[in-house]
């Protein structure tokens, strides 16, 4: 396997790049505040997360269409790491994971964003039968789901419009269907709470009873390393995480001042995780829905965590949500580890 290259951004992109931040900045047109109309699970959320003191707002509220577009771009950054060593593993480990997965197999996938992963499965398993991708984000799915169905005409594709985290009853198999195997590629179980990630490889372990999970697990590494991948030259992390104001913005009559708040991620090396925020510029008060809310200078929105894990703690991990580790797939550098774990 070859070592990913670190070319600087080239011209276009760091131009579509730093489009993309001066899109974030336009103004957005509040929505309409209908007296008596329930709040979103965002909203709910959102209200809740600036009320707590340290404030933050879970990371999955990134992933609206725009945030979508935006992780797409992350994902083939120069400094952004996992999503290429993670398709190279998955690319060059092809036959050994079809053997494990075996024959006419219902791939499940976790978080789907845009379907691209699951392509390099889908083309070394044997005659799969289903594909199953549960993502929160209905319009991106469906519209990657339309790509995959004329891609693949011999599969079913049914998405599931769902949070993932959640309790969730699946269709059932269908007639010759043969292993239900989960799918959870790039490194998203890091953006868990250490004990959501448990909570969420026991759902899984009872979803996939019989089966197993694919899991693509992000290693720890040179704290540098991980820097720079949070931390990109083109602005791109920035504009994916101050996206969640604008987001407000748009859909929660909020007034977030766009050059208000700066990104900022830093790894926190006794556990093991970038950590990013969204920080106050400057001393401010912020309406949403409503409600003031202010903001001293320097004072900050916590948005996501990015664990990073050892194979060795990762295959504890699974013993402990009741899967059975089996074989594991690590790039010559040691940046990044798929794991198959038998349900
Ligand atoms: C989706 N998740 C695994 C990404 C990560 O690396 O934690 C999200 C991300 N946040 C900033 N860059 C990428």
């Amino acid at each position: 396997m070859r070592n990913p290259t670190t070319t600087p951004p080239s011209r276009s992109f760091a131009a579509a790049a730093a489009a993309a931040v001066q899109q974030l900045r336009q103004p957005v047109a509040p929505a309409a505040a209908t007296p008596g109309t329930p709040l979103s699970e965002f909203g709910r959320e959102m209200l809740a997360g600036l009320s707590r003191r340290p404030r933050s707002i879970s990371p999955k509220f990134f992933y609206d269409a725009a945030g979508s577009q935006l992780f797409d771009r992350i994902c083939e950054l120069p400094e952004y790491y996992p999503t290429r060593t993670e398709l190279r593993i998955l690319a060059e480990c092809a036959a050994e994971i079809a053997g494990q997965v075996g024959p006419a197999a219902e791939i499940v996938e976790f978080g789907a964003g845009s379907l691209t992963k699951v392509r390099l499965l889908l083309d070394a398993l044997e005659a799969p039968k289903r594909y199953l991708p549960i993502d929160i984000s209905g319009e991106h799915l469906e519209a990657a789901a339309e790509r995959l169905r004329a891609d693949y005409p011999a599969l079913a594709v049914q998405p599931i419009a769902a949070d993932y985290t959640m309790p969730l009853v699946l269709p059932a198999p269908l007639p010759g269907a043969g292993k239900r195997v989960g799918f959870f590629p790039g490194s998203t179980i890091g953006n868990f709470e250490p004990d959501e990630a448990l909570a969420f490889l026991q759902l899984a372990a009872r979803m996939l009873r019989g089966g197993g999970l694919l899991i693509g697990v992000d290693l720890v590494k040179a704290p540098d390393r991980l820097h720079a991948a949070y931390n990109d030259a083109a602005g791109v992390t920035a504009a994916f995480n101050l996206n969640l104001l604008r987001r407000a913005n748009a859909e929660l009559d909020a007034d977030f001042d766009m050059d208000g708040f700066a990104h900022a991620a830093f790894y926190n090396a006794p556990k093991r995780r970038i950590e990013m925020h969204l920080v106050s510029r400057r001393a401010q008060a912020v309406t949403l829905n409503g409600q003031r809310f202010s903001f001293e200078e320097g004072e900050t929105i916590h948005t996501e965590y990015s664990h990073k894990f050892t194979v060795d703690g990762l295959r504890a991990l699974a013993v402990k949500a009741g899967f059975r580790p089996g074989a594991v797939w690590v790039d010559p550098e040691g940046l990044f580890s798929v794991h198959w774990l038998q349900a």
